[in-house]
């Protein structure tokens, strides 16, 4: 950074980590309709915080769903423009009794990965702590008079449901929204001295099964046998969605999968893994996944399908022997470039309810799909990244594909025709989704300065070109 900015670094530090801190405190989950005040008061912090750092137009666009915050500073038309996208919403926190301090009573604690400390609270990785160190770079930028690109915001609060309202905001606003690129920090990095930039996002189709068998909820001993449990019919079919070599069985499913080449592949072989570690920190003996390819092919390039929820029948304290009527089950498949959500989500529904055994009844209800997402290493967006980051770390930063999904990114691309830089900070140890989700204070600072340097590089280059 420069002096001037390093100044002001060191003079407000400790108020940008309170701020955060803040915001924490806000219970902003978008799945839950109890906490929809919540989402507001959220929503109006980051006007007020943006506001404060010096953007000159903040605006809360209501939606059918949670509110979006839209701000920029327009400097001018000669320089290029950075759209800054985050999300303010977050995950349910349960469940509860696991947390070692309360989600959103946020706790600062040190960990054998952050002796420095680390911020314990639900959405301090994913996103506020991220998307907040934009807001804190912007204001450093603003208040030293160095801002060398025009600067626009856009903060949503239905990530983490799929950002349905989104999508007709960007379609209605494309001029608004032009820019130069999309800069996102909602990702990991390898390792605190591994600086990494994910280049690719896997898509999703998620959607919910219902497994009806008898009419009522029978006795177990005087029908069981006779008919069929939809709780058992149910765990047979999802045991065969996949075969001994974890391929998907659904027909068609791969038939849109992009291969990678061998020297594609090699080089994604060589970030830097250590799958002991890995297996450590899970607490597992073994891998498991599709045969033929590595932890992070799996996880990176290869598509794969989940259970995520699955209930029914008595779940309660003690026995009680009954036969359900039903069964349900949340499903989840993780997609790659080329795959298209829609599509996949037909396969499925209509495999589902194919192999529904005799005595059964099947219905299938989608959630919300995502397309995958792909950003090239030789734009300048990306170079700008990482010198970026190669400045604050000392090291090159290694392109990631990184297995979570981040549904406007592909939307931005086809409305906006703009790519996303994914310049994250987190840790995938973070717990993200987890109970005691926490972000690294030295993340959160490094993450602060490298924006900074972002903008610095990224307008000097597109000078230049
Ligand atoms: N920030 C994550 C996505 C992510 C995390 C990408 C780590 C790469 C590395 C995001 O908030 C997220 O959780 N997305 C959801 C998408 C969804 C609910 C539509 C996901 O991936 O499950
Ligand atoms: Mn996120
Ligand atoms: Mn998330």
């Amino acid at each position: 950074m420069q002096n001037i900015q390093q100044q002001y670094f060191t003079d407000h530090k400790q108020r940008f980590l309170d701020e955060l801190i803040a915001l924490l405190r806000i219970p902003s989950v978008s799945a839950k309709s109890e906490h929809k005040s919540d989402m507001q008061r959220a929503a109006e912090f980051i006007v007020e915080k943006l506001t404060q750092a010096g953007a000159d137009k903040v605006e809360i666009y209501p939606t059918a769903g949670h509110p979006i915050v839209y701000a920029e500073k327009i400097i001018s038309p000669d320089l290029p423009t950075v759209l800054v996208y985050g999300h303010y919403d977050v995950q349910p926190p349960e469940p509860l009794e696991l947390w070692h301090s309360p989600p959103f009573e946020p706790t600062i604690r040190t960990t054998p990965i952050h002796p420095e400390g680390a911020i314990f609270a639900r959405g301090a990785c994913d996103d506020k702590g991220q998307f907040y160190m934009h807001i804190k770079a912007f204001e450093l930028m603003v208040q030293t008079q160095t801002l060398p690109c025009n600067v626009k915001f856009m903060i949503e609060g239905e990530e983490e449901v799929g950002s349905t309202h989104l999508e007709s905001f960007v379609k209605n606003n494309k001029d608004r929204l032009q820019a130069e690129v999309i800069l996102i920090s909602d990702t990991s990095l390898i390792a605190k001295d591994t600086p990494s930039i994910d280049v690719s996002l896997r898509g999703l189709s998620y959607l919910e099964v219902e497994v009806t068998g008898p009419n009522r909820d029978l006795h177990s001993g005087v029908y069981g046998g006779a008919v069929e449990n939809p709780i058992n019919a149910l765990c047979q079919m999802i045991a065969s969605l996949k075969d001994e070599n974890k391929r998907i069985t659904i027909p068609h499913f791969y038939d849109d999968v992009i291969e990678l080449s061998a020297e594609e592949r090699a080089e994604l072989n060589q970030a830097p893994f250590d799958l002991e570690a890995y297996k450590k920190d899970l607490g597992i003996d073994e891998v498991v996944g599709e045969a033929g390819y590595t932890t992070l092919e799996r996880t990176g390039i290869r598509p794969t399908l989940d259970v995520n929820g699955i209930w029914g029948g008595y779940i309660g304290e003690g026995a009680k022997t009954v036969l359900p009527s039903k069964a349900y089950a949340k499903i989840s498949m993780r997609l790659v470039p080329n795959q298209h959500p829609d599509k996949i989500t037909k396969l499925f529904q209509e495999h589902f309810e194919r192999i529904a055994p005799k005595g059964v009844k099947v219905k299938v209800t989608p959630h919300h799909g995502s397309f995958p997402a792909y950003t090239p290493t030789n734009s300048t967006a990306y170079l700008a990244a990482s010198k970026a980051m190669e400045a604050t770390f000392g090291k090159k930063p290694i392109p990631t594909r990184g297995g979570g999904s981040i549904p406007i990114v592909a939307l931005f691309e086809r409305e906006l025709g703009l790519k996303s830089i994914l310049l994250g900070f987190g840790l995938d140890s973070d717990g993200l989704h987890s109970p005691n989700e926490h972000y690294g204070i030295f993340n959160y600072y490094k993450g602060i300065e490298t924006i900074s340097l972002f903008f610095k590089y990224f307008a000097e280059m597109h000078r230049k070109e």
